[in-house]
């Protein structure tokens, strides 16, 4: 089998950046040599420069929108901008139309990414208040997770039957990941803001009406519950301070109960609202500098375990409609990387700590089978990075089929320069290679 040699690279794994080359066998990291490889009989060389060769990331949250949303997005555009982000893994969300919810429509769906995918897939098996029995059925060496909106959201996918809650936390046979926003907080915060506006809500009223006693009351549920029942719980996209003291700091591993940040929460603040409105309306919303702050220094401390995208595109014509009409979420995966690395050169947190939360992290959480690391004998699931090559993001840029991004303008030090999956070049000269085919995840 015909191979290449990364060489001359910084590879950065296990907390560790060290040079090394390294070599690729079929779908495979055959060798991580610390020592320098020498010649190699049927294999090419790619120069690496002195560069950074990373593990490919795993997002365990985005929304590819197929079937049937696909105005906004689908896996072949986004799995396509999440190559070039160097994003090789992702896990999608069950909020499409139809949604998730039987074994068929979940069948359907890894179908969907055979077809179209350029990474690795896992779907979500989505939960709502009627069909704990098809939820039941998934087969967690083949499926992500389960996922509950415990707050509406796109597509409202609200599970608030007490009774089924109580059955999903009780009865789960793998982990559960969770929406968590308190509905009837937000409902008395909307009224009032009804009352208050009319039809013209501004915009950075968003983290007033989805504000943090609807996450804190909506998660402080779902971990209290999850203790009683023993239930592994991952609760995404934490946006307050006050959430976080809900978690454990420390070392991912033994943990139960586990905690994600999204980039968009890590890089925006409300102050942003002025300037980019809409685009940064999410769900939970982008709240104070404080809520900021205080999530970076989580990341730190361990009480964020993991660091994804929620990926989440919505038209522009769907964007600039009235508050109460414009749908939440914005797409990621090109630039969630760039970002976080952006953060690490602005002195966040460490480029090791960047790859532990966005790369081991996620592998080690889900128990994602032999990737997430640049380790022999595991996929070949890589990414080459210069940290000091400045871009600036433009819409001619962009590879997301909703054509915008709320990172227009920015200015990126870090830039990916190939991404590899299954030992595949995928992604190169800025070109990503669309013949290429990902695989189903397994989870051991
Ligand atoms: O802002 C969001 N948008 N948050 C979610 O949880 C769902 C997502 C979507 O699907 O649009």
């Amino acid at each position: 089998m015909k191979g290449v040699v990364l060489r001359d690279v910084h590879v950065v794994d296990g907390g560790r950046v060290f040079p090394a080359d390294v070599l690729v066998r079929g779908d495979r990291i055959e060798r991580v040599a610390e020592e320098g490889i020498g010649s190699v009989s049927n294999a090419e060389d790619h120069d690496g420069k002195g560069r950074h060769l990373l593990p490919g990331a795993i997002d365990d949250q985005v929304h590819f929108r197929e079937p049937g949303l696909t105005h906004k997005e689908d896996i072949a555009h986004g799995s396509a901008a999440a190559a070039a982000g160097g994003i090789t893994s992702y896990m999608e969300m069950p909020n499409t139309d139809p949604q998730t919810l039987t074994q068929e429509l979940l069948a359907a769906k890894y179908a969907l990414g055979a077809a179209s995918s350029v990474v690795n897939y896992s779907f979500y098996m989505g939960v709502a208040n009627d069909n704990m029995d098809e939820v039941l059925k998934t087969d967690p060496r083949t499926v992500c997770g389960l996922k509950a909106f415990l707050g509406s959201s796109t597509g409202n996918m609200l599970v608030d039957d007490p009774v089924t809650l109580e059955r999903l936390f009780h009865e789960a046979h793998m982990r559960i990941v969770i929406h968590a926003e308190d509905e009837g907080t937000i409902r008395a915060n909307m009224q009032r803001a009804v009352e208050r506006w009319g039809e013209d809500i501004p915009l950075a009223e968003h983290p007033r009406i989805r504000s943090a006693e609807a996450c804190f009351r909506s998660s402080s549920n779902a971990v209290a519950l999850a203790k009683e029942h023993g239930t592994r719980l991952h609760v995404l996209h934490i946006s307050t301070a006050r959430e976080l003291d809900l978690f454990d700091p420390g070392p991912l591993d033994g943990k139960r109960i586990t905690a994600e940040a999204c980039v968009h929460h890590l890089w925006f603040t409300e102050k942003d609202y002025a300037k980019k409105g809409a685009l940064i309306k999410w769900n939970p919303a982008v709240k104070s500098s404080e809520d900021r702050d205080a999530i970076r220094r989580a990341v730190n401390e361990g009480r964020i375990d993991v660091i994804a995208t929620d990926h989440a595109p919505h038209t522009l014509e769907e964007k600039a409609q009235k508050y109460a009409k414009c749908p939440s979420g914005g797409p990621l995966v090109q630039h969630a990387l760039v970002a976080m690395l952006e953060m690490m050169h602005d002195g966040v947190l460490t480029l090791e700590m960047v790859v532990e939360k966005m790369c081991h992290a996620p592998a080690r959480l889900f128990a994602v089978k032999e990737r997430g690391y640049v380790r022999e004998g595991f996929k070949a699931d890589l990414v080459l990075v210069d940290l000091d090559a400045p871009w600036t993001v433009t819409k001619e840029n962009l590879l997301y089929k909703c054509g915008w991004s709320p990172f227009e303008g920015q200015r990126f030090r870090a830039r990916v320069l190939n991404t590899w999956v299954n030992g595949r070049m995928v992604y190169a000269d800025g070109k990503v290679d669309r013949s290429v085919r990902g695989e189903r995840l397994l989870f051991t």
